[in-house]
């Protein structure tokens, strides 16, 4: 089991107390929106019974959607309410459903996240995507690389953030489970994968038609469509997540540099690296871009993980 983050191993009576105080509610009021009858809250919260896993849902599901949940730590606090419950009570042994609430958090920011969508054939945003990209629901450890990912993104605010690491070493599913813990922090996410060699224009298309849909098409020209994203960066936080990264870098003795025509993720990476503003690109990569020896750095707003 993961440690939890920011969270103590607190019983689910202080839990279930000290989230329904985050979120303002009366017991009737809690109950009314989890579907459940006041006496069920009160026992709940005196500690006389516990929810079934099919009343903890809704518990849950109105606990966040009444702000009940600190940001940032939906995810971790869910989930440590859920397990009380699976310490406390017995016969309890439904597990948590990760994927389930992970499935909330986007509903309830109205972002996508896809792997492979085409988003230019794409009807605006949605979350029914999300079930391209991995599942998360088994994913285990990596606490302190979770948290240290975290740390860089929110509280240093660094622009770029690659996880660098062997084929198969777990890149991509921590992108995955670091996107859905950030999501809340974002008004959008935006997750494209390179793994089809994706031109550098038609990323920049797909990313600004996502970001502003009701704006003019993209420029024509690279340099036009990367100029109209940093301004897009600046407006809004933006979680780009890059996945795949190295299909665009030269294998072999070349390690870092581009393949010929993708030169210009080299300029996307270093532009949003050095511009003033909101947002974030978090990428995987086998190989790490050779622009990053001059930008990462502890005082720099690039950061490099090595898994
Ligand atoms: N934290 C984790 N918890 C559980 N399983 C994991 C974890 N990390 C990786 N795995 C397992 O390893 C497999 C490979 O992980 P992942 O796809 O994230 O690797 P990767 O580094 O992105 O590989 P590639 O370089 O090929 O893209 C996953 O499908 C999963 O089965
Ligand atoms: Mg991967």
């Amino acid at each position: 089991m993961w440690r939890m983050l920011g969270v103590e191993a607190e019983g689910f009576r202080a839990l279930a107390l000290k989230h329904r105080g985050r979120t303002g509610l009366s017991q009737a009021a809690l109950a009314r929106r989890a579907g459940v009858h006041v006496r069920s809250v009160q026992g709940w919260e005196g500690g006389l019974a516990y929810p079934s896993a099919p009343r903890l849902r809704p518990l849950i599901a109105a606990f966040f959607e009444a702000g009940g949940f600190a940001v940032g730590h939906e995810l971790t606090e869910a989930q440590a309410l859920w397990e009380a419950v699976g310490r406390e009570a017995p016969h309890f042994e439904t597990p948590f459903d990760a994927a389930w609430f992970g499935e909330l958090l986007l509903a309830a920011r109205g972002w996508m996240a896809t792997p492979e969508q085409d988003v230019e054939h794409s009807n605006g945003p949605s979350s029914e995507h999300w079930g391209e990209a991995p599942d998360v629901a088994s994913f285990l450890g990596r606490d302190a690389e979770r948290e240290m990912l975290r740390r860089w993104v929110l509280d240093e605010r660094c622009r770029v953030v690659a996880i660098v690491g062997l084929g198969g070493i777990g890149k991509t599913l921590l992108a995955t489970r670091l996107a859905l813990d950030l999501a809340p922090a974002f008004d959008y996410v935006y997750w494209r994968s390179l793994r089809n060699a994706l031109a550098p224009g038609e990323w920049l298309a797909g990313a600004i038609r996502f970001l502003s849909p009701g704006d003019p098409p993209p420029p024509d020209s690279e340099a036009g469509r990367l100029e109209r994203l940093l301004d897009l960066a600046r407006r809004a936080r933006c979680l780009l997540v890059l996945d795949n990264f190295e299909t665009v870098l030269q294998p072999g003795e070349r390690a870092g540099r581009f393949q010929p025509g993708f030169e210009r993720f080299g300029t996307v990476v270093q532009q949003l690296a050095e511009s003033a503003h909101q947002s974030c690109v978090l990428l995987t990569s086998r190989e790490e871009p050779v622009e990053f020896s001059l930008l990462k750095g502890e005082s720099k707003p690039v950061r490099v993980l090595g898994l």
